[in-house]
């Protein structure tokens, strides 16, 4: 039984960075994390509630904070302001050890020098535990884990992905309240990292426990988390669940970040027309948008304007009425299977469209070629309108 809550976590990092910085030469830029004079705001004005047994995702691009948030949830780094609690104690002074929480890393740390038995046993050696209750909770958690044949192994006679269950298994013997994963999958090659991603759903079902899981990879997110946490530059950019952050993301950022292949963005004009409805007009495409999103429009009385129109590569249509089509020349086309990826030029953007293979049976079956022509369109209830100067989703 955990609850976790986070209320304006920051965390200041020291500047060092302009102390390396030479006479006359621009500090290098890694990042675009807010510098103020006490320091680098690393994270910054960080809510949030995470409800007993949930399985909550942080997710971003590198250096975004991920890694930060959780080490100060766990202990291993200073709270610079804020409070954390767990079960609705104040955490913030709490030694590590005391906080009740277990955490895997990506590189597994195992000890090389004891057996995977041995590594799993010893943090409830540490705590005195009695022999026989060790010995149950690592044969318990090494069947939970599939790794009851390798106990008498040493880590290195073991592949990356058992290795890892190890390392998980040595967190489930102590029985967290909060089960703390920082890229656990990310030294995996993509088919075991595939399996391993499965193997964390069901172990999830296993054992009740909270778990807060930071990943860079948006399919791992997706896949994993209740809710998803997509930060940048230690800000959170939006917390839901995947389908909201899919459907609705709140911002340009979070739109391309989500979603594999990436949303099409392109320079586009919202309109109102004589009924007062809202369209969007891209090249010779005129698209009314749906009416969920009129109404969204309309409840923050959305001057038109011209905006980033964002459509994903799924949701574009090759079919469509004649005269109101947007024009595109082939750059490329991927074969995947299933599905062809049909890289276009079009309106002076790069764009995606996702082409099912079985829509193109029959006559209408065509190959696409390098410089071929194409014309497309999209629906109203698919079009992501954002602002042009902040990437703020106008619906929202
Ligand atoms: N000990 C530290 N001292 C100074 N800056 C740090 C330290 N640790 C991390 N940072 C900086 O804080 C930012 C966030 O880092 P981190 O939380 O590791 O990001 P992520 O896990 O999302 O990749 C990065 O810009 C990183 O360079
Ligand atoms: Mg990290």
């Amino acid at each position: 039984m955990a609850t976790v809550s986070l209320k304006s976590i920051k965390k200041l990092y020291p500047n060092t960075e302009g102390k390396k910085k030479k006479k006359g030469e621009e500090p290098e830029k890694k990042h675009n994390l807010q510098i103020t004079d006490e320091g680098v705001l690393a994270v910054q004005d960080f809510n949030l509630e995470i409800a007993d047994k949930e399985f909550v995702v942080l997710v971003g691009p590198s250096g975004c904070g991920k890694s930060t948030t959780l080490r100060m949830i766990a202990g291993l780094e200073e709270i610079s302001g804020g409070e954390l609690y767990i079960d609705g104690k104040l955490m913030n002074d709490v030694a590590p050890k005391d906080r009740d929480i277990a955490m895997v890393f990506q590189n597994y740390a195992l000890y090389p020098h004891m057996t995977v038995y041995e590594n799993m046993a010893f943090s409830l050696k540490l705590k005195k535990t009695p022999k026989e209750e060790i010995d149950r909770k690592v044969k318990e958690a090494a069947q939970i884990l599939d790794i009851t044949e390798y106990l008498d192994r040493k880590p290195k006679a073991l592949s990356g992905g058992q290795r890892q269950r190890v390392a998980i298994g040595r967190a489930i013997v102590r029985d967290p309240k909060v089960f703390l994963m920082d890229e656990p999958l990310s030294n995996l090659d993509a088919k075991l990292r595939n399996q391993m991603r499965a193997e964390i759903i069901k172990l999830r079902s296993r054992i009740d426990t909270t778990f807060i899981y930071v990943t860079h990879d948006q399919t791992e997110a997706m896949t994993l988390g209740d809710r998803i946490v997509i930060m940048k530059d230690g800000v959170i950019q939006q917390v839901g669940t995947p389908q909201e952050v899919f459907n609705h993301p709140a911002n340009a950022f979070v739109a391309g970040f989500i979603g594999m292949p990436q949303m099409n963005f392109y320079d586009a004009e919202l309109v109102r027309e004589a009924d007062g409805k809202y369209a969007v007009n891209l090249e010779n495409a005129h698209v009314v948008l749906s009416d969920e999103k009129q109404a969204n429009l309309k409840a923050h009385d959305v001057a038109p304007q011209s905006i980033t129109l964002g459509v994903r590569p799924e949701h574009i249509m090759l079919a469509g009425s004649g005269t109101q089509m947007i024009h595109g020349v082939v750059d490329v086309s991927e074969m995947m299977g299933s599905a062809v990826h049909l890289h276009l030029r079009a309106c002076g953007r790069d764009t995606i469209i996702i082409v099912q293979t079985m829509d193109l049976q029959g006559e209408n079956n065509v190959d696409f070629g390098i410089g071929q022509p194409i014309e497309f369109t999209f629906g109203g209830n698919v079009a992501h309108v954002f602002s042009k100067e902040t990437g703020r989703n106008l619906e929202f």
